[in-house]
Parts: C-alpha cells; sequence; structure tokens
C-alpha cells in the first residue's frame, strides 16, 4: 500500500537536467523501497495543491544568472502564500545544476523555504562545473535517500 508521495519539481531544460531528473525517479523507485510512490512535475505545472498532498519535496532547478530558473521561481510567486502555514516543517530536499557557481541558487531557495518553514532533510546537491557523469549517481543515491526516508518514517 501506498502511504507517501514524493514529488519532484524540477526545471530540466538539456539533456543533461533531464537525465538528472531520471536518475533521482530511479533512485527513489528503487524496489527495495516499499510504500512510496514518486513523481516528476515540472514547476509551471506544479502548483500549491502537488505540495499539499505531497509528503516530500525534491526541489530541482538549474542556476541561470546567479539564481534559481524562472519556472521554479514562478512556482514559488504562485504558490508561496497557500502553503505558508499549511506546510510547516515539510521535509524537503534541493538539486541545482550550475554550470558556474550554484551558491546564488542555494541560498534563494533556502530563504524562500525558510520563510514557509520547511524542513531541509538532505544537503543541498550542487552538480556544479563541467559535467561529470558522477552527477548521475549522485542524483539516484539523492532520490533513494528521500524515498528511504519516507518509508522508514524518520522524517
Ligand atoms: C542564460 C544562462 C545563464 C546561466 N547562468 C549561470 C550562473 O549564473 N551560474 C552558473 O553556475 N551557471 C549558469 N549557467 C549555466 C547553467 O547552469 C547550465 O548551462 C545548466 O545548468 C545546464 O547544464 P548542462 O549544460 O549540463 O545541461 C547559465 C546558463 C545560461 C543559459
Amino acid at each position: 500500500m501506498t502511504d507517501h508521495l514524493l514529488t519532484l519539481i524540477a526545471h530540466d531544460p538539456s539533456p543533461n537536467t533531464q537525465r538528472m531528473v531520471t536518475a533521482v525517479m530511479e533512485g527513489a523507485q528503487n524496489s527495495a523501497i516499499s510504500g512510496v510512490t514518486v513523481r516528476h512535475l515540472r514547476p509551471l505545472e506544479a502548483g500549491a495543491d502537488a505540495v499539499l498532498e505531497s509528503s516530500a519535496i525534491i526541489l530541482g532547478t538549474t542556476e541561470n544568472l546567479g539564481y534559481m530558473s524562472g519556472a521554479l521561481k514562478d512556482f514559488f510567486d504562485r504558490s508561496y502564500y497557500s502553503l505558508l502555514d499549511e506546510t510547516d516543517a515539510l521535509p524537503y530536499a534541493t538539486l541545482i545544476r550550475a554550470g558556474k557557481d550554484g551558491t546564488g541558487t542555494r541560498r534563494a531557495i533556502e530563504s524562500i523555504c525558510g520563510g514557509l518553514r520547511w524542513r531541509a532533510v538532505q544537503s543541498p546537491l550542487i552538480c556544479q562545473g563541467d559535467w561529470d557523469e558522477q552527477f548521475i549517481e549522485q542524483c539516484r543515491e539523492l532520490g533513494m535517500a528521500m524515498a528511504a526516508g519516507l518509508e522508514a518514517g524518520i522524517f
């Protein structure tokens, strides 16, 4: 029986970021984990309801011009006040693909999620610099850790 819904809200504009999303999904759907349903929504398709239905969230974005993608920012702009006071302590994790840096995006997401009083349950994963195949395994591990945490009830 499914008890938990894990939602990945991720902007994936490039082949590499699409592979990262796939890897997160694969990790979260590891056959050793049961009772967790996983879905990927693009930020422009997601709203407050998607969060209110979820037991945990993974936020994924590229860093563009020192900040999160406009698509993820738009998701927060549309949903922030519907989520405020309704999602306290929601477990979340962050995944950032940054060609150079990533810190501006991490800070911005932490600021918004801090305002919502969400609870970061993993260190932010910043896949930074030139493409590295290790990013795929790191994404898989992130997905698996989130699903396993929900299954175990430790979040
Ligand atoms: C308009 C634009 C602005 C960008 N700004 C940043 C930035 O401020 N910091 C950064 O680390 N990477 C930046 N990048 C690089 C993107 O983060 C990177 O291209 C994206 O994550 C996709 O990675 P990929 O080439 O591996 O698919 C920028 C890319 C574009 C197209």
